[in-house]
């Protein structure tokens, strides 16, 4: 069981920021990823297809024997984890916004989150922002658009760069030190970011969080592959393996599938 693969899905290329720096920290793991890039993307979408969509990426991940599930996408986790660790026998690990570790660090007691729409509106985010964000404004602002730009390989693009521009102004207006990226499609983002934001504000994602607890969870279920190799790493996209091959810098191949 322990050589079995960690499972990984998102609803695109996104996730592939999470699946980094679980590759990172755990290299002799073999993984799978599963790009949902003809549904993307998941943020507009409402709770119950949502739940669908991640149904159906966990039920091929199961039968391709994976011993843990990372939901590597926010919407989905924020939507869909508590039905999934209900319906199916493996631990999940989800991703939420690190909206504990900015409302604790924030010097100007303001916070900005861009997110999508199917995250900022769900239940668990809200649950969240009431625990830990005591005391801190959140300027709360959705990403649309963003992620379908980076599906279709145009980070680099000035519509992006309008985009940010658009997104971030009321948060700097607001005197923001803070910015929570609530989407694992973002992290592609950073450059850009970097070059619209002002030095004092920090960036915080959520891929090293989510790569400790996934360790964490293998640790407590003895689950950690003992291999002395690399793990394997596999990929699957059912639209467009291009850009998802691109996004991977080249360093791996792709395998066009129809889930
Ligand atoms: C999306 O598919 O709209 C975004 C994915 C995410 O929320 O991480």
């Amino acid at each position: 069981m322990s050589n079995s693969p960690i499972g990984i899905f998102d609803s695109g290329v996104g996730g592939t920021s999470i699946w980094r720096e679980i590759h990172k920290l755990l290299p002799h793991e073999n993984t799978i990823y599963l790009a949902d890039s003809k549904n993307a993307p998941y943020g507009p979408k409402g709770k119950e297809r949502i739940t669908e969509l991640s149904i159906k990426n966990t039920e091929l991940l199961l039968q391709k024997g994976c011993k843990l599930i990372v939901v590597a996408c926010n919407t989905a986790t924020t939507n869909s984890i508590q039905h999934l660790r209900e319906t199916y026998n493996v631990p999940f690990i989800g991703i939420e916004p690190a909206i504990k570790p900015a409302a604790l660090q924030t010097k100007s007691k303001t916070i900005g989150i861009l997110a999508t729409k199917g995250t900022l509106s769900s239940e668990l985010f809200h649950k969240t922002t009431d625990l830990y964000a005591n005391g801190v404004k959140i300027i709360e602002q959705i990403g649309e658009g963003l992620v379908q730009l980076i599906e279709d390989g145009h980070i680099e693009s000035p519509e992006m760069e309008n985009l940010l521009h658009t997104y971030l102004q009321p948060m700097l207006d607001a005197n923001i030190d803070y910015l929570v990226l609530g989407c694992s499609h973002y992290p592609y983002l950073i450059p850009k970011l970097k070059t619209l934001l002002p030095k004092h504000v920090t960036i915080i994602d959520s891929g090293i969080a989510v790569a400790n607890q996934t360790k964490a969870i293998l640790e407590h279920y003895h689950l950690l592959n003992s291999a002395s190799k690399l793990g394997t790493c596999t990929f699957y996209s059912n639209r467009n393996p291009v850009v998802l091959r691109k996004i991977l810098q080249h360093e791996f191949s792709v395998e066009a599938l129809d889930f």
